[in-house]
């Protein structure tokens, strides 16, 4: 049965009439066209859909629609401002941090979540933030894209 969900999402006011069971990333991906989540495992354990939920970046696959009614919402799509890309987008382009698109965008959300909440982390309080985001095609080895230097694989 469907139902009304309101919640702000990338700074607008969003209503939907959904079935609030349904999870957050489905509903993202396919009801709002928003695609940067990726749909890696759907049991939260690899970082592809990772979006915020006021200012915690969380596992879009794991939250259901009625969780997010009144929340605030930041998507990947909602990073970019006046068709600029958010310093941290930049970041990553300009310090070769991109891997896949797949995994890519729950990479920067996941750093982003990082810096809302400690602007200033130390390295190894981003290596901890980030070897939750896994690679799944197979092209980095290891459990982690980030925890181990090249010179470690
Ligand atoms: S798809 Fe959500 S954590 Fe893997
Ligand atoms: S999943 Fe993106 S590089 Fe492997």
């Amino acid at each position: 049965m469907k139902d009304t969900v309101r919640l702000k999402l990338n700074g607008k006011s969003v209503s939907l009439q959904v079935d609030p069971s349904r999870t957050l990333l489905w509903v993202l991906r396919y009801d709002l066209k928003l695609t940067g989540a990726k749909y890696g495992c759907g049991e939260g354990l690899c970082g592809a859909c990772t979006v915020i939920i006021d200012r915690q970046d969380t596992r879009s696959c794991s939250v259901a629609m009625s969780d997010v009614a009144g929340k605030e919402l930041i998507t990947i799509e909602g990073l970019e401002q006046n068709d600029k890309l958010h310093p941290l987008q930049e970041a990553f382009v300009q310090h070769d941090a991109l891997q896949c698109g797949y995994c890519t965008p729950g990479m920067i959300m996941s750093a982003y979540g990082l810096l809302l909440n400690n602007p200033h982390p130390t390295r190894r309080e981003i290596l901890r933030h980030m070897e939750g985001n896994l690679c799944r095609c197979g092209a980095i080895h290891g459990s982690s894209t980030l925890s181990k230097p090249p010179h470690g694989r």
